[in-house]
């Protein structure tokens, strides 16, 4: 990467600015402010994308729950590199960030697991993630089977967790009339964060 002479720091560091712009989103009413599209590695080597929910954004970096055995997290365990891009199209706001996957710990993919529906709970134990299903009637069925089997209580399958994407490069856009739109990039050096302007 080639860091152009006139870098500096950034006013904010990007977790703060992500963390307004998502807030900003949110109050502007937006339908999905936390829906973000998360691209992996296939194990050919080719980008697969897909939308998941943003469940909180800090210092340990942008988090999201899935199934450990879909696609998604066959192509994590392999190669966790990953880029995620959140648009806002009422604010005309993109945000791209690229960095490493790391999985949650166990008792925080637990409470975030127990905050959940119950409906969502056992459908994390009746979907088969990214598998072929032979029909809808199979889902529900394994809906209706996990429903007997958890009366009460539905724990979290140990196939279901979160990962944080920790950021090595960010870059914000914030769209202007006549295409002349904002765009910084924010990346890292050493422990330190370094931004400059990109031409839209
Ligand atoms: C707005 C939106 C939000 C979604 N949120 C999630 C999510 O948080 N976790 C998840 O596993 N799938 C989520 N999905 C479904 C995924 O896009 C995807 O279909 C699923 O995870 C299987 O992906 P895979 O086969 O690449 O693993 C969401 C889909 C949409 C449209």
């Amino acid at each position: 990467m080639n860091i152009p002479d006139f870098a500096e720091k950034p006013l904010h560091p990007p977790v703060e600015w992500l963390g307004k712009w998502m807030n900003e989103a949110k109050e502007s009413g937006e339908i999905e402010p936390t829906a973000m599209s998360l691209s992996t590695i296939s194990k050919h080597g080719a980008p697969r994308s897909r939308f998941v929910l943003c469940k909180g954004v800090s210092e340990n970096g942008i988090l999201f729950f899935t199934n450990l055995n879909s696609s998604k997290g066959n192509e994590i365990a392999s190669d966790p590199r990953a880029s995620i891009a959140f648009h806002w199209p009422i604010l005309n706001r993109q945000v791209r960030i690229e960095g490493l996957l790391k999985m949650t710990s166990d008792e925080d993919a637990d409470s975030y697991f127990q905050t959940r529906s119950r409906l969502s709970k056992i459908g994390a134990w009746a979907s088969n993630q990214s598998q072929p299903l032979e029909s809808r009637e199979r889902l529900l069925e394994a809906v209706d089977d996990y429903s007997s089997k958890f009366i009460n209580d539905v724990p979290k399958p140990n196939h279901w967790s979160g990962f944080h994407l920790q950021p090595s490069a960010w870059e914000f856009w914030q769209g202007h009339e006549g295409r002349l739109h904002d765009r910084w990039t924010i990346h890292k050096l050493d422990d330190d964060w370094l931004s400059w302007r990109l031409y839209p």
